[in-house]
């Protein structure tokens, strides 16, 4: 009998947990709290708030969870694993306290910075007239950062100082960002492309998984506005094995180790968000939690059990995990709704996914659908599907998802056409 595992969340990145858990000898069993129609192939879904952390605990209980597996970064910052915790109920993610290393940019680079860790100069401030003169000690292109969540519209890129100072009283005077923008990080730009390198963590140690390369712009070429994530695809050519495990001193042992002697030791997900400038890698950001849509790609190249690796972060044993990988590389390409990531229809009706999903290497992941009255899949979200191509190599699997796109359609249905391009 082997675990039965809770899936809290409703994307595409938690289909992808779903999927892969569901295919690993230690887990019996697969359900999810909200779940989608993906995930409702795999087991029950069960039409809960998961940010709710009594709701998700006594789902838990009633379900017989043995693991809980938190996806978004909303319910952690809602206090879902401090509740589960208090329940002994083993979860996968950090607690609150953990999650705010992606809830406060300013935070995040306190961290960084006490535990050595390579990142861009910055100063942190909330109040205006310091925020104007630190404007000063910059050049262009200036980066004006919101401190808290602001849905992904907190950064503002300004070619020209005025356009900086513009920034800097948009949040602090004119707080377009509310609360989430009463306090700015100004920082140095980063140039170079991103990486997403995810580290599975105990509260003391960490397993890296392999790297993965995100495109947040919505057209291809990196034009458009910034989203979520349009595609990705893993491993990274030149970003090896001996590179992750320099990145896992340099980095994730460090902040694990600043973090536990503050107090907060950290389990689940760390997401470091990379720029891999001219000097070498340096950190933008840290997440609580797995990359969307760069899961959907780094999961299918995994070998091993997953579950038993997430089971290890609860535990505090992931120094005793080994990981192997499959060859090749594996591609994801978003399909989006048009207008996506402004305003968008949603009800639209969906086909192809079966065709699609049943190509060999393919596996389609549920972002934003769901069944109408009459049990057709329709569109639920702005990014609706994500078509992921296992291949021999990144061309390959790059090949194989565009082929599988095709065989897919929906009324407005928008994505790029150069995810794992040229690679
Ligand atoms: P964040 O919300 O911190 O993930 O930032 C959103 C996006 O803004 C990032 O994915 C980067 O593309 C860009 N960005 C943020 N900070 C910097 C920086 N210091 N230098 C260059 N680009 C940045
Ligand atoms: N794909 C970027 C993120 O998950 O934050």
């Amino acid at each position: 009998m082997g675990r039965r595992v809770l899936v809290v969340g409703g994307g595409g990145r938690e289909h992808a947990l779903g999927w892969r858990l569901a295919t690993s000898p230690s887990v019996g069993a697969v359900e999810s709290a909200p779940g989608n129609p993906g995930l409702a192939e795999l087991g029950p879904v069960h039409a809960i708030d998961p940010s709710d952390p009594q709701a998700v605990s006594a789902l838990a209980d009633e379900r017989r969870i043995d693991l809980v597996v938190v996806g978004p970064e909303a319910p952690l910052v809602a206090g879902v694993v401090d509740h589960l915790a208090e329940r002994g109920i083993p979860a996968f993610g950090p607690v609150a306290a953990g999650a705010h290393i992606e809830g406060s940019k300013q935070f995040a680079k306190e961290i960084m910075v006490a535990a050595g860790a390579p990142t861009a100069g910055y100063v942190a401030t909330a109040d205006r007239d310091e925020a104007q003169a630190a404007l000063e000690r910059f050049a262009p292109p200036y980066v004006v950062k919101a401190d808290g969540l602001a849905a992904g519209k907190g950064v503002r890129i300004c070619t020209t100082i005025d356009e900086a100072r513009e920034a800097v009283d948009d949040a602090l005077v004119r707080r377009v960002f509310g609360e989430a923008g009463a306090s700015l990080v100004i920082e140095e730009f980063l140039d170079g492309p991103e990486r997403s390198l995810f580290g599975v963590c105990d509260g003391t140690d960490a397993v890296l998984l392999a790297p993965a390369q995100d495109y947040k712009r919505a057209l291809d070429g990196d034009g458009g506005l910034n989203t979520g994530g349009m595609g990705a695809y893993t491993p990274v050519p030149g970003f090896g094995l001996d590179d992750v495990a320099r990145l896992r001193e340099l980095i994730f042992l460090p902040v694990l180790r600043e973090l536990a002697d503050r107090g907060t030791p950290y389990r689940g997900l760390l997401y470091a968000g990379l720029v891999e400038t001219a000097t070498g890698p340096r950190l933008l950001e840290f997440n609580a939690r797995f990359g969307d849509p760069e899961t959907q790609v780094v999961l299918p190249h995994l070998a091993s059990d997953l579950g038993d690796l997430l089971w290890a972060s609860a535990t505090g044993s992931v120094g005793e995990v080994d990981l192997a990988w499959h060859d090749g590389a594996v591609a994801t390409v978003v399909l989006a709704s048009g207008g996506y990531p402004g305003d968008y229809a949603t009800g639209v009706p969906i086909t192809g996914v079966e065709e699609a999903d049943a190509l060999d290497a393919v596996q389609v992941f549920h972002a934003g659908t769901a069944r109408d009255g009459d049990g057709r899949l329709v569109t639920a979200g702005g990014r609706v599907l994500d078509v992921t191509a296992r291949g021999a190599d990144v061309a390959d699997a790059r090949a194989r998802a565009y082929d599988a796109v095709r065989r897919i359609g929906f009324d407005g249905m928008q994505h790029r056409s150069d995810i794992a391009a040229g690679i």
